[in-house]
């Protein structure tokens, strides 16, 4: 007997919990990834994404009726069927569970949404040197490129396939008249066939997989750095490092710039030039030649062509056989910086581009990181 008469219970609350966590966690994650400065709430997003996917493979195989994977309809011939009669009768009676069309749908979106976790967290550490692969970041920062287009297009994949997933509910709530919008909302589908019922044992799995997710999505955003989210550079101690440069070039008229953030070429048309120094004029009296020299040395030996750091991998690729002589100059600065409008520069604190450590904190410390933007719009 069905609690609902014409309807069937084919949603339990675990799964439309997790349904709805799903297709919340993907957008909203989605729309934090264009914004750098909110990366650490994009990683929170992405890890209630990541237990939710791996949720649910596990759920295809032991979850209850109409969840499982045995029942998905994959033959091609039920897809056809499934459209041909889509289209010649209107009033047709839908599967309890899922059709030909929303079980392909299901592998696919789990197969997409498999390879944007992994991409991702593999973009964490190898491009970011975050998290529990920070370490990536050293051995294989070539691969920064291809992770970030896979895992960009994948996405964009995902969300092609939430639109169809949509236009798809949509046909059915208000063509077909099958009431699937509220399937997820009550549980309850307008056809025949049983009520589905959930073991003690899933359900108590269904809600732990709740908990994790909104319990980790909280121990990210809660702290800066946790073992998810730790990070490699930390603040490095340019006065114990190279005194000199470091009194020298971050004293009296600027801060120290990160020498990782030229290359080489860059540093050597900068200390060849001092007579003009970004206009002002540097002798032997304000810094001994031998002193130069050492800071020259300092410059290469740190200098982008020997950092794996994201910014001086960009850097590099955006310069080509380029060198200028000003970080400002580089493509790479040019593009991060782009949406900044030129007003912010007339504002006190700020005062110049130049001065990146006014938008940076901890710039002076050679640390860039998207969660140490102190600028907002
Ligand atoms: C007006 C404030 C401001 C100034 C000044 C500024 N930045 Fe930024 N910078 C930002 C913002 C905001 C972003 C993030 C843009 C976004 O959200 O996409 C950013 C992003 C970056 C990034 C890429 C993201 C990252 O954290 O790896 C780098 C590298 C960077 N800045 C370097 C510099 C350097 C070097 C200077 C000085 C020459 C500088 N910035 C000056 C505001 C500033």
């Amino acid at each position: 007997m069905n609690k609902k008469p014409g309807y069937v219970f084919v949603w339990p609350i675990g799964t439309r919990i997790i349904h709805w966590m799903m297709a919340f966690s993907f957008v909203t994650a989605f729309i934090t990834s264009f914004y750098e400065h909110l990366l650490h709430d994009h990683v929170a997003l992405g890890f209630i994404f990541l237990t939710i996917i791996i949720y649910r493979i596990i759920w295809g195989f032991i979850g209850p009726q109409y969840a499982t994977f045995n029942t998905f309809k994959l033959k091609p011939t039920q897809l056809k069927h499934y459209f041909v009669e889509k289209i010649q009768n209107r009033w047709r009676k839908v599967p309890a569970g899922h059709n030909p069309a929303s079980s392909w749908f299901t592998i696919w979106a789990l197969g997409v949404g498999s390879v944007i976790v992994a991409s991702g967290l593999l973009l964490y550490g190898v491009q970011e040197a975050k998290g529990l692969l920070m370490d990536l970041n050293t051995t294989h920062s070539h691969y920064m490129g291809l992770l970030t287009m896979i895992h960009k297009y994948g996405s964009y994949l995902f969300l092609t396939w939430v639109i169809l997933h949509i236009t798809g509910v949509m046909i059915e709530q208000f063509w077909h008249k099958t009431d699937m919008v509220f399937a997820m909302v009550t549980g309850y589908k307008k056809t025949e066939g049983d009520d589905t019922t959930v073991k003690t044992g899933l359900a108590i799995f269904a809600f732990t997989t709740i908990f994790i997710a909104v319990g980790t999505y909280f121990f990210v955003v809660s702290s800066n750095y946790n073992f998810l989210t730790l990070r490699k550079y930390t603040n490095i101690n340019y006065e114990e490092q190279h005194p000199v440069f470091y009194k020298s070039c971050g004293d009296d008229c600027h801060k120290v710039y990160p020498p990782f953030l030229l290359p080489e070429k860059s540093w050597k048309r900068i200390v060849d030039d001092m007579d003009n120094h970004f206009g002002e004029e540097i002798t032997e009296a304000n810094i001994s030649l031998s002193n130069q020299a050492s800071i020259r040395e300092f410059l290469y030996d740190n200098s982008a062509e020997h950092s794996t750091r994201e910014a001086s991998i960009k850097t590099m690729k955006s310069l080509g056989n380029r060198r200028p002589k000003a970080i400002t100059k580089t493509a790479y600065w040019r593009e991060t910086h782009k949406h900044i409008p030129k007003s912010a520069y007339k504002d006190k604190k700020i005062k110049d581009k130049s001065d990146c450590w006014n938008c940076h904190k901890d710039f002076e410390n050679g640390v860039l990181d998207d969660m140490l933007i102190i600028y907002k719009k």
